[in-house]
């Protein structure tokens, strides 16, 4: 029999898919995969209906269908202030997952390497094989998971070809600062290099972190390619909305990777989000007051386990730190957590290079009812 593709052997599938799958096996209360249990805003979902009743079944324009190009510039320019053309300066991608591979694909020749900070999310490392590129791990430290910036220095001393930057990040929940970013932007310019980053986050922050659009800093425009989803900020994951945003010569690179890989996001669903992103500026501030809330609220069930764990200052992710529940490996931590307590995370280890067994990560993008009755459960740890 043939044999399949060598580069598929250096990544297993998504762990944290997998986690979703063992959750649904044993009925535990899913916070593994990252998505909510309540309802996108109405106007979307009525949208939605309008837009099924429209001439919008056939492909929409390969880099995306015009009216949602231009809804996006306007709401990209409204939050960072960059004058974006909705003709130049966008792809619109099947979400923020194909966003980062095109993005890749566009900038790495096979055998160039890329900086990700370790933790990261897990497509990355995927991303970076799929690609041909070869990732190069800089650790982000906890407990505010910063990066020392010598170590980045040695790491661009290697000559990447780009670096991502997960900014909120997943897993670990840091909010890159201007100066860290501006760091950054240093390093790249001097060893010219891409910045890839992936900004899914961007409005789930919380005070008095604030998030700073990389593009937006001074010259950073040029080498950087924006990887954008509309998947957590209008709580639409299924509909598999994204994009890319570069400079013009970036961008006609990167329109031809995704018209192969998928010729465009479905047209309906691009018509339908229109309604989400001429949202006004107070649905922004709600998102983030109703987040805060969130976690709040799931902080305080974690503080019940009397296990450490880490305070996010952006997106919706605690990692909890389970060593001294005695497991050898925090897979068995996480399957122990589903089967016995009756709730679903993800293994840390999956999303470190260094071999880092204490945390699970939890996400807290759920009803207050569903955080409650994940507290309920949880609460038993400290009675083990
Ligand atoms: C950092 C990050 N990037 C990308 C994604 C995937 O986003 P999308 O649904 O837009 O593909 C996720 C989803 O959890 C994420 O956390």
């Amino acid at each position: 029999m043939p044999s399949t593709a060598r580069r598929l052997a250096g990544f297993t599938e998504s762990v944290i898919r997998g986690m979703t799958r063992l959750a649904n096996q044993h009925g535990a209360i899913n916070l593994s995969q990252g998505f909510p249990d309540f309802s996108p805003p109405e106007e979307l979902l009525a949208a939605l209906e309008r837009a099924t009743r429209g001439p919008h079944h056939q492909y929409a324009v390969t880099w995306g269908a015009p009216r949602f190009r231009q809804a996006l510039a306007k709401k990209i320019q409204r939050f960072s202030g960059l004058a974006i053309d909705p003709d130049q300066h966008l792809v619109v991608t099947c979400g923020s997952t194909e966003a980062m591979m095109v993005a890749m694909m566009t900038a790495c020749n096979p055998g160039d390497k890329v900086i990700v900070f370790s933790p990261f999310y897990e497509n990355y490392a995927a991303d970076a094989i799929l690609s041909g590129a070869e990732p190069i791990f800089v650790p982000l430290r906890a407990p505010d998971f910063a990066f020392d910036p010598d170590e980045l220095a040695k790491a661009f001393a290697q000559q990447p070809k780009a670096i991502i930057v997960c900014n909120p990040s997943n897993p670990c929940g840091k909010v890159f600062t201007r100066d860290e970013l501006m760091t950054i932007l240093r390093l790249a310019e001097q060893h010219d290099a891409f910045v890839i980053t992936d900004e899914p986050y961007e409005h789930i922050v919380y005070a008095p972190h604030e998030h700073v659009y990389f593009a937006a800093l001074p010259g950073a425009f040029e080498r950087t390619i924006t990887c954008n989803s509309l998947s957590k900020t209008y709580s639409i994951t299924g509909w598999r909305l994204g994009y890319v945003q570069a400079a013009p010569h970036v961008i006609a690179q990167a329109r031809k990777v995704h018209d192969f890989l998928t010729v465009g996001a479905a047209a309906p669903l691009q018509e339908a989000a229109v309604a989400g992103l001429e949202l006004p500026d107070s649905y922004y501030a709600g998102l983030g007051e109703l987040y805060a809330a969130k976690r709040t609220l799931f902080t305080s069930i974690l503080a019940t386990t009397g296990l450490k764990f880490t305070e996010p200052q952006g997106a919706y992710y605690s990692l909890l730190d389970v060593s001294p529940l005695g497991f050898k490996t925090d897979t068995e931590a996480a399957e122990w957590l589903i089967k016995e307590i009756g709730v679903a995370g993800v293994p840390g280890s999956s999303f470190f290079r260094e071999p880092e067994h204490r945390y699970v990560r939890f996400h807290f993008a759920k009803k207050e009812e569903t955080l409650r009755a994940a507290g309920e459960k949880l609460g038993r740890i400290a009675k083990r």
